[in-house]
């Protein structure tokens, strides 16, 4: 396909409407050349392709109706399985899926960061550490594009709440955007070039990211090599020209022909330069035709495609407390299942990536088929637009205390409802319904034999934890997470999933708890990069359960850390009954550092399969973004020279083995010498070791240059000792060398410098 030419025989008119689209979902089609129409749609977690419905525009309004598909755990749940492997096969899943119904690109995966647990649309983002995120995300990415898919990464960049989402700037310094919110964008585009990325509504520092040339442009195309299409989040527009010029693509969905009208005019004017709507329209057509609708896409079974969900939830599901191997439970005895989530699942989350699945299992009727004995019922809360979800139902909570007195055993569903947690809005602090915490506090009250499940998009304060000896968070699990559940519960599968974000105490106690959602329409991102674990263990606080953190019905030991150069390798071994997957983690964090940075960060994971007994060797490779920061006097990443340690272990704060390995900076960054400079600075660097006796001597009294001598001046030196309260400005004030002079030696210095 010549797309050049084909360019040159579009009129201007058909030009410019390539650059939003045909309607809600479609690029635009032109039949006399044979430019077909693509069609984009939901979601992250399942496809969601909505057929036209009575009164409705685009979709988005009116009576909407989306096709039968599989509805994967959303991706707050898929993150929890750490495992690249399966999110590439939920990639290719959705996408034949997707395929299937004539779709060509899927608009997901979302990696926004969990800077708050509270943003409404953490459960459609995987991850409060970049790492992970961008891991997992380019993995799924390269699963779909795999199977001739596109994808569209969303939402680029420092989206990270709902509150005022279209207007609220996210105030981030440039290191804390480098390291934590575009890190995940910048993994998943070098590794998997997603076919589109979605961009966000928000400005950043006050500029909006429709147009801002240096996200879009600068950053995301010339330093990252970003070759795809980039997308405009839906109605995300201010100035089509600016934001044409500024590197966004294609706007979605549409605006009535207006602002096609306005490229036009642009033009004509000579405003806009043809040439950039030329490369617009060429990048348009090059996904067009690299994505094309194919209408002998094999024909998908939604029921094995259920299995494959089921087998994702198994590997998602967190068991964070265990006393007394409460768990895996025996069958064949009487149980009390507890919860109207039992009957009604909350499953996947509200809003635009929400599936219309055709299965769905029923948590309670599985539970009952796998005890084989009886099982009992509560409804325990109620559920419903019509209820108030949050106040308790003291008559429905009595008669669940007495069902699971009556069973002596029970399990409990609970979690956050629909309409605590959607796309929209943000959570308002991080409680449960009371209704399903005075529930639990009085059935754990009496039944000493209870575990929890959590149904949850995001963390949830746990005020009953302690009354707890089993807590499994099972998340939002997707059509099958009944069956997830179920086999976890009975021991049928061994848990192996570890959480992707922290557990804090309470909502107080998060990172941006001062400044979430921010004031009208500034949020400054005051922690820096200190989000999530980062936070927590820099001031040392204890959380409920730690980034990382996952129990199994096995057990690991962790020996034998070897350091070859940057590959690092340990001995994994289960010690254990039952086979089980481990997610071995490895951490890193400066040992002194000249900036101030987290404890520690996750710079690898693995994850194996071990049997009883059996030990494996995990190999891990590092590299120098492992140790580096971004160091804003260079506009660069940086690794200082000095020691790091290397941490590997089950958790963010489970980390038993540790080697530590030494960096050289080959090209330290040099600060030209100034007035301010302190001595202290003066005297350490080695960089200024062939100027700093030159420069203070002349400097020194009499009775110090005595007390000195010829000898080295060295930071031990009593002049120094306070070393950088001192500056070189202080020599004036000792009387021998006045400001001329002074600056003329500093010139002298820097000269010999280089500068
Ligand atoms: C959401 C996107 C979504 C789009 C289309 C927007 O409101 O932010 O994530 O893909 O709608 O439904």
């Amino acid at each position: 396909m010549d797309i050049k030419k084909l360019i040159g025989q579009l009129t201007l008119e058909e030009k410019a409407a390539f650059c939003s689209g045909a309607d809600g979902w479609h690029t635009e089609a032109v039949g006399r050349l044979g430019i077909p129409a693509v069609m984009m749609t939901d979601g992250p977690h399942g496809l969601r392709k909505v057929i036209y419905g009575k009164g409705s525009n685009w979709g988005g309004y009116g009576e909407k109706i989306t096709v039968e598909a599989t509805c994967f755990p959303t991706a707050s749940c898929l993150a929890n399985s750490w495992n690249v492997d399966l999110l590439r096969k939920v990639g290719a899943a959705i996408a034949k899926q997707a395929k299937k119904e004539q779709v060509s690109i899927v608009l997901g995966p979302g990696i926004n960061m969990k800077r708050s647990p509270t943003c409404g649309r953490n459960f459609e983002y995987f991850s409060e550490d970049p790492y992970l995120a961008g891991k997992l995300a380019a993995a799924y990415v390269n699963g779909a594009q795999a199977e001739g898919v596109g994808t569209s990464l969303k939402h680029f960049a420092a989206n990270n709440q709902e509150t005022r989402r279209h207007s609220c700037s996210s105030e981030v310094d440039m290191r804390t955007l480098r390291e934590i919110y575009l890190a995940a964008f910048e993994t998943v585009v070098k590794e998997a070039q997603p076919a589109t990325i979605m961009h966000s509504y928000n400005p950043i520092n006050g500029k909006q990211v429709s147009q801002s040339k240096w996200l879009l442009n600068d950053i995301l195309r010339e330093e990252w090599g970003y070759k795809g299409v980039v997308i405009s989040d839906w109605n995300a527009v201010n100035d089509r020209v600016k934001s044409l010029e500024a590197g966004c693509d294609l706007e979605m969905p549409w605006s009535y022909g207006l602002r096609d009208k306005a490229i036009v005019e642009a033009v004509r004017s000579g405003e806009l330069d043809e040439k950039i709507l030329d490369r617009t329209v060429e990048r348009i057509l090059n996904l067009v035709f690299s994505y094309p609708a194919d209408e002998n896409a094999p024909d998908v079974d939604l029921e094995k495609a259920h299995e494959e969900a089921s087998k994702a939830g198994d590997e998602c599901m967190v068991l964070l407390k265990n006393e007394r191997n409460l768990l895996p439970l025996s069958s064949g005895r009487p149980v009390a299942v507890i919860g109207a989530f039992a009957k009604h699942a909350r499953y996947q989350g509200g809003g635009s990536s929400h599936v219309n699945n055709k299965y769905l299992d029923d948590i309670y009727e599985l539970i009952d088929k796998r005890n084989g004995a009886e099982t009992f019922y509560a409804e325990g809360y109620r559920l419903g637009k019509d209820v108030n979800e949050n106040d308790p139902d003291e008559a429905l909570i009595a008669e669940a205390v007495e069902t699971a007195k009556k069973a002596g055993r029970a399990i409990i569903i609970a979690g956050l409802p629909d309409s605590f947690e959607s796309e929209g809005a943000d959570r308002k602090n991080m409680a449960m319904p009371e209704s399903h915490n005075k529930l639990i506090r009085r059935v754990t009250a009496e039944v000493k034999d209870t575990v929890v499940v959590l149904l949850n998009g995001s963390p949830v304060e746990l005020p009953w934890l302690e009354n707890t000896d089993a807590l499994l968070a099972a998340y939002l699990g997707g059509e099958a997470l009944g069956g997830s559940i179920t086999r976890v519960l009975f021991g049928d599968v061994n848990p192996s999933g570890k959480l992707a974000e922290t557990y804090p105490v309470k909502y107080e106690d998060t990172p941006a708890y001062l400044n979430y959602p921010g004031e009208e329409y500034k949020v400054v991102y005051a922690e820096g990069v200190y989000i999530g674990y980062r936070y927590y263990q820099k001031k040392k606080m204890k959380v409920a359960f730690p980034f990382g953190f996952g129990l199994s019905y096995t057990t690991f030991d962790y020996s034998d850390i070897k350091a070859d150069g940057d590959k690092i390798s340990v001995k994994v071994t289960n010690t254990g009954k039952v086979a089980g997957k481990e997610i071995v983690q490895l951490y890193v964090g400066a040992v002194r550092s000249r900036v101030s940075r987290p404890v520690k960060e996750l710079k690898r994971f693995a994850k194996i399969d071990l049997a009883p007994g059996e030990s494996k060797t995990v190999e891990f490779e590092l590299d120098d973004r492992c140790f580096a920061y971004w160091d804003e006097r260079t506009n660069d990443w940086r690794v200082d020279t000095g020691d790091y340690n290397v941490y590997v272990g089950r958790s963010s704060e489970d980390t038993p083995l540790c080697v530590t390995l030494h960096k050289v900076d080959p090209k330290p960054y040099i600060e030209p010498i100034h007035v301010n400079l302190s001595l202290g600075d003066l005297f350490s660097k080695d960089e200024y070791k062939a100027v700093r006796h030159d420069l203070v001597y002349p400097g020194l009294s009499e009775e110090q240059k005595k007390l000195l001598g010829d000898a080295e001046l060295t930071s031990d030196f009593r002049f120094i000792r306070a070393r950088h309260m001192w500056t070189l400005r202080m020599l004036i004030d000792n009387g021998s060398i006045d400001e001329k002079q002074l600056d003329k030696l500093i010139a002298e210095a820097n000269r010999k410098l280089g500068f």
